[in-house]
């Protein structure tokens, strides 16, 4: 059955007009191979935002998002925008974004496309078969804590890390019929030798886990995390983390996959969804036609499964990615010294042809 949605597009900064400009191509191509219509508006976000409005998540782009049924966001930031205040950075309008939205639960998924097995640097037979999920906390913990701020006359930075008994159990909960979905293995990673917050993170973890006795649950130190990702990432099925843990865990896992050019995401828990690829805004590269539109792509293949239950979708964009790259296409950030290598629009059109 044909059907139709609305589709709030916000490209930012840097790369980010650039591979949405590809990703848009793609969910066309969706659109008309299995009938459905896409309707997408674009809106302010970011510094783009913040030059022409003065804020970084402006009302009008709020009042688009919440008459879409999804939103898709590029990426934001960049040096222009490093001396801006705080609570007025790029970044302050997408943490903004994810609270307003009431976006608890980011879904990372990690995993290796056949092709690229020699990019990464990790070793074929470490990497070989690797797939996880890692379900990042994204309205909570240290990034939203209060007190925070710079005080006693600018002597004295403040965070607090806060995590309430319903804030874990409602991600934990995602991450548990994420992990039946799957291979039913679940490690909740915090830090619980030293931190009480981590300590109540994991007592709920484990209170919870009593509804789900067909999932294999265990814990992990942070720390231990981080080296038992690149020590063997195939133990690894869900994993489930914190806002700030997650966000660092998710950046390591990425180069397992070879770049993390390569990694979608999806921000779940609220009435509409979110998209954007792990990576940032990318200054270095920007204008120059160049970036990987892979993960942007992606994300809009993670939207089409999660926003709008369109798996054929998805599966028709995540499978024409892993042909375009096995057929060779590489855009610089994935390829071998010596390969060639093409733009973010040749990129972008080889994707396509395979939809
Ligand atoms: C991410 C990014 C953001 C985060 C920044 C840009 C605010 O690093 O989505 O991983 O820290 O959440
Ligand atoms: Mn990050």
């Amino acid at each position: 059955m044909a059907r139709k949605f609305k589709v709030a597009v916000l490209p930012g900064d840097g790369i980010g007009p650039e591979i949405m400009e590809q990703a848009l191509k793609a969910l066309d191509a969706v659109g008309e191979k299995f009938s459905h219509e896409f309707e997408a508006t674009e809106a302010l976000f970011g510094g783009i935002a913040i030059d022409k409005t003065g804020e970084p998540l402006p009302k009008e782009t709020i009042e688009i998002c919440k008459q879409s049924d999804a939103i898709l966001g590029g990426a934001v930031g960049g040096p222009k925008w490093d001396h801006v205040e705080q609570n007025l950075r790029p970044e302050a309008g997408l943490l903004a974004l994810r609270k307003q939205f009431g976006l608890f639960a980011n879904l990372r998924p990690v995993k290796l496309y056949p092709a690229l097995i020699d990019n990464s640097t990790l070793k074929k037979e470490v990497i070989g078969g690797m797939d996880i999920m890692i379900v990042r906390e994204l309205t909570g913990g240290i990034y939203f804590g209060q007190p925070k701020g710079i005080m006693e006359s600018g002597t004295k930075g403040i965070n607090t890390m806060v995590y309430t008994v319903e804030e874990v159990e409602r991600v934990a909960k995602v991450a548990f019929e994420i992990a039946l979905k799957r291979k039913k293995k679940l490690c909740s990673v915090d830090k619980s030798n030293v931190l009480e917050v981590s300590r109540l993170w994991r007592n709920t973890v484990e209170k919870l886990a009593k509804q789900f006795p067909e999932v294999e649950l265990s814990h992990l130190y942070v720390d231990n995390a981080a080296m038992q990702l690149v020590r063997n990432p195939r133990q690894f099925d869900v994993i489930v983390t914190g806002n700030m843990f997650g966000d660092i865990l998710s950046d390591e896992a990425s180069m397992l996959s070879g770049s993390l050019g390569m990694l979608p995401s999806a921000a779940i828990g609220g009435k509409i969804g979110f998209f954007e690829p792990v990576h940032g805004s990318a200054p270095d590269i920007a204008g120059q036609g160049k970036a990987n539109p892979c993960a942007m792509v992606c994300s809009v293949g993670m939207m089409l499964k999660y926003a709008f239950d369109l798996n054929e979708g998805h599966k028709a964009v995540d499978n024409a990615v892993s042909t375009a790259l096995a057929k060779g296409f590489r855009c610089a950030d994935i390829a071998k010294p010596g390969e060639k290598t093409v733009g973010t629009r040749e990129m972008g059109q080889a994707i396509l042809k395979e939809i």
